[in-house]
């Protein structure tokens, strides 16, 4: 088998990361929830994860990381405390159903307003038409750091110190770069970043969070078990408790923790190198083959890792079920959750097929990948 859908589930994690969540699952207690060696086991994984993560993505301290299921659920927590109704919100058509979803909620049920800046069909974001989105009334930006269908990477810093001169907040969908791309919540001046463990972090599903930096605070979201305060009525009101509720998945966060130090370790600039490396080699190879349409524009345009693409007219589950079916290639197809990218490129009835690669895939892999391709399109294209 040779796994490309590295953009939903990174699949080969470093070995450290199961060895770390057997040993959890055998040794851990509730986390902050007992004076018992099981329990410390656990509460020190979980401070160990925040650590982590917090050094990783340049938070202030590892109280300023609450953890949730997965960027998802770190997205409807920020969006839903950060937009009262009546107020603005601006997006872009690169986003993921994460972001368009519980904003559209907020429009539909809470009479929020929303704008959305057009993603040109190369991927490419026109940062003068964000700009003059902005209204006296804009309170957040929510935007993708890279769209998970392309892999074209946006200029977020720049789109963060624009929303600031507008006095709005920016929220970072970090989905598909937490761990592929270099990030630095207070350098970078981004309010909250909203990650998740299973992709490029190497985490187990079920992880993931949100930072925020030493000035924001969001409402809690869900509310209960604080393992603290325990008498109060509300919820605590200070991080990282704030925002988390219930027993954390702190099996699934020792595995985090050791995803992410094998990222300090080998750094995220050599390994996103690395993963863009082998994109491009890709990419290069199947843009020759007759028949074959790469979006994203130019392999030199910023990019993450991917490449999506069709193959003649043909829907792009097809190609993805030949390449599993007769070659062994993981891939994913379909609208990859992100429906106005697709409105975008013009893959709106038949999706793309998108590869997504890792470090660990190899050069060999690549070119098993572009020899099955170059064989579908000669009977599809
Ligand atoms: N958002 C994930 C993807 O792009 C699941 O595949």
């Amino acid at each position: 088998m040779i796994y490309f859908d590295n953009a939903a589930t990174t699949l080969m994690k470093p070995p450290s990361v199961a060895e770390a969540v057997v040993r959890a699952l055998e040794s851990f207690g509730g986390p902050a929830r007992g004076v018992h060696e099981a329990s410390i086991a656990s509460s020190l994984a979980v401070y160990e994860a925040r650590a982590t993560i917090a050094r990783l993505l340049g938070a202030q301290s590892a109280g300023r990381v609450a953890f949730g299921c997965n960027a998802t659920d770190a997205l409807n927590a920020a969006i839903e405390g950060l937009l009262p109704p009546g107020s603005h919100a601006i997006t872009t058509a690169a986003s993921h159903n994460s972001v368009l979803r519980p904003l559209y909620r907020k429009v539909d049920r809470d009479g929020a307003s929303l704008s959305i800046a057009p993603i040109a069909p190369d991927g490419s974001l026109d940062i003068k038409t964000y700009e003059k989105l902005f209204r006296p009334e804009t309170v957040l930006v929510v935007a993708t750091h890279a769209s998970n269908v392309t892999g074209n990477v946006y200029d977020v810093r720049r789109m963060a110190r624009i929303a600031h001169d507008h006095g709005a907040l920016f929220v970072l969908d970090a989905a598909q770069t937490a761990g592929a791309i270099p990030i630095h919540l207070q350098e970078d001046g981004f309010d909250a970043v909203a990650f998740t463990g299973h992709k490029s972090l190497f985490g187990p599903q079920g992880t993931g969070g949100i930072a925020l930096s030493s000035a924001l605070e969001i409402p809690s979201y869900r509310v209960g078990g604080s393992g603290t305060h325990s008498y109060d009525r509300v919820h605590p009101s200070f991080m990282p408790e704030r925002l988390e509720a219930g027993t954390l998945n702190a099996h699934g966060l020792a595995g985090l923790a050791a995803g992410a130090a094998y990222l300090e370790e080998a750094g995220i600039e050599a390994v996103g190198a690395r993963v863009r490396s082998l994109a491009r080699r890709f990419e290069e190879a199947v843009s020759r083959i007759d028949g074959v349409c790469v979006y994203g524009g130019s392999p030199d345009a910023a990019r993450c890792g991917i490449v999506a693409l069709n193959v003649g007219r043909a829907d792009s589950a097809l190609v993805a079920d030949r390449l599993n079916a007769d070659f062994g290639i993981c891939t994913r197809a379909g609208a990859h959750c992100a429906p106005l990218m697709h409105e975008a490129l013009g893959t709106s009835d038949r999706g793309v097929v998108r590869f997504s690669f890792s470090h660990f895939n190899t050069e060999e892999e690549i070119d098993e990948g572009v020899g099955a391709l170059e064989e579908i399109a000669r009977e599809l294209a």
